[in-house]
């Protein structure tokens, strides 16, 4: 399987793949979802290639896990879960059954009241000791953030309702910054938590109730909670009107779609949370639906697996031309790196192959001005992925969109053609000559022949938003197939924890013999200055 790529790779990889990239090329080589396109022509992939790609699809099963996932089988083995986030967006409901039980009718019933419990505070039928809600802050951590807060941003020309704000790290610094811009008693505080005993969720939660304890009678009444441990919340004093549950078989990096989301619907109103969550269950059908060739997650990840896996380049770029979506690279690094950052197969053998890539990136055209020289002249190869919008929101200012767009072409042709020697020389032959003509040319060299890929698409409405994400979700499935590792847990998070919590009390004073000498002296120097 991977041999067969490996030697043709061997046979085309001195090639510039710009000599292929004709319109037939960019027909054959862009698929479509509905009105998103996505290009992958500017590749080094010829037919050849994407049929041991298709291949490598057929012979790991990536088709039957996929119609298993869906049906709700265990596909997740490490932990004895299914994996069912595409429930959450199951709008129809059609049945979805997990250990002999439909869990569609409490997934319906969970949105309906979350759907309720959004409008009530967005009308101000629930109110905060001060009045109707005017501030929203989530507290939580990984995708019990990552997913919410991008979200927020992404679809902020939607936002009708309270402001939104997002906590997650431990450090003091960012609970404070956001409390300080609150009104405690119009603030609703949603403490988002999956196992609800995350270290840094649980903190900053009891941090925001003795602030609001200062003002509020009570406190635990403004504050809500999004968990599958009904226990937890009970315990932290939050009235189970307020909290609004799920089932195991729902991931954190998976979550937003379901009660994880609640404070993007308080954002955008529950029509919008429902047109994104329709936009998710369209890219689920066309990815249960599409041939290979056409279908768009499949497309990614082969793409991805080429110049990971078979080129051998260890990170990708994920340059957004879209600034609402500029926390789309941070989210991905977490559904990417935490899903498929593995070195063992799901059998608990070693993997043969490169584990998922490194993912980074900016938007556009920011990173333009910091780090595309590296991408553009640096001795390593970067794959890059293009997002870009047809229209923004600003009417008024379509044509500074229009040089978002010319910005964001310009960079995908420039990593393809380059510019060679000669080319360089023309650029600068006014100004020098003899050997210095020749050193200050090959400066202005570029490489080109570099890889890219676009997805194109109308605007970043809540529909389109929906597609966007389920597609990256769909394409790490992929990829975590034809790896064989299991995408959905995380133990790697594991042994970090464990040591941060025996850490505490050295910390905090206690006698640090028995740790390693670097970090006993870094401790040392912390608390000589102020620890
Ligand atoms: O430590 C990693 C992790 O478990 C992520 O997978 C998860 O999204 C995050 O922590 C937060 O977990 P929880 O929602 O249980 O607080």
């Amino acid at each position: 399987m991977w041999n067969a790529l490996r030697s043709h790779f061997e046979t085309v990889k001195d090639r510039r793949f710009e000599t292929l990239v004709d319109t037939a090329r960019a027909e054959d080589f862009s698929a479509q979802a509905g009105d998103m396109r996505f290009d992958y022509a500017k590749t080094n992939i010829d037919a050849d290639g994407r049929a041991l790609l298709f291949d490598l699809l057929d012979k790991t099963g990536v088709a039957e896990k996929r119609d298993a996932m869906f049906a709700g089988a265990k596909i997740n083995e490490t932990e004895g879960r299914a994996v069912l986030h595409t429930a959450l967006r199951n709008l129809d409901g059609q049945p979805v059954v997990v250990d002999g039980e439909n869990v569609m009718p409490e997934v319906l019933e969970t949105l309906d009241r979350m759907e309720k419990f959004a409008a009530d505070v967005r009308s101000g039928a629930y109110s905060g000791q001060g009045g109707k809600i005017t501030d929203v802050v989530n507290i939580g951590i990984g995708g019990s953030d990552l997913g919410p807060a991008m979200g927020a941003l992404a679809l902020r020309p939607y936002h009708d309702g309270p402001r939104c704000h997002f906590v997650s790290n431990v450090d003091p610094a960012d609970i404070a910054d956001v409390l300080r811009s609150c009104d405690p008693a119009t603030t609703l505080v949603i403490v988002a938590s999956k196992t609800f005993t995350t270290i840094e969720t649980m903190t900053n939660a009891r941090t925001a109730k003795a602030w609001m304890g200062e003002t509020v009678t009570d406190p635990a009444a403004q504050f809500a909670a999004l968990s599958t441990s009904e226990q937890g919340t009970a315990d932290f004093g939050i009235d189970a009107s307020r909290v609004f549950g799920f089932e195991d078989w729902v991931g954190g990096r998976y979550s937003m779609w379901g009660p994880i989301g609640l404070s993007l619907m308080l954002a955008i109103g529950p029509d919008a949370f429902r047109a994104f969550l329709k936009g998710g269950q369209a890219m689920d059908q066309h990815f249960q639906a599409a041939p290979w060739a056409e279908n768009l997650p499949a497309l990614l990840a082969v793409v991805g697996i080429w110049h990971n896996q078979v080129c051998g380049h260890a990170t990708r770029a994920v340059l957004p031309y879209d600034n609402n979506l500029s926390r789309l690279p941070a989210y991905l690094q977490q559904l990417e790196m935490e899903s498929n950052g593995k070195g063992v197969s799901m059998d608990g053998e070693d993997l043969s192959v490169n584990s998922g890539p490194v993912v980074w990136g900016e938007p556009g055209t920011n990173g333009q001005h910091a780090f595309y020289q590296l991408i553009h002249q640096g001795t390593r190869v970067i794959p890059c992925e293009f997002l870009v919008a047809a229209r923004g929101h600003e009417d008024d200012l379509h044509h500074q969109h229009q040089l978002l767009v010319a910005n964001c072409l310009a960079q995908s042709e420039a990593l393809m053609k380059g510019r060679d020697l000669d080319e360089a020389r023309g650029k600068v032959a006014d100004k020098f000559e003899g050997a210095e003509l020749e050193r200050q040319a090959k400066h202005r060299v570029f490489p080109g022949n570099r890889p890219s890929t676009t997805l194109a698409y109308p605007q970043l409405d809540p529909f389109t938003f929906g597609q966007i994400v389920a597609l990256y979700e769909h394409r790490v499935f992929v990829e975590g197939v034809v790896l064989g590792i299991n995408s959905y847990d995380q133990w790697g998070v594991e042994l970090g924890k464990e040591l941060a919590t025996a850490l505490q009390p050295i910390v905090e004073g206690a006698n640090a013999s028995g740790k390693d000498g670097s970090t006993a002296g870094l401790v040392g120097f912390l608390q000589t200055n102020g620890l």
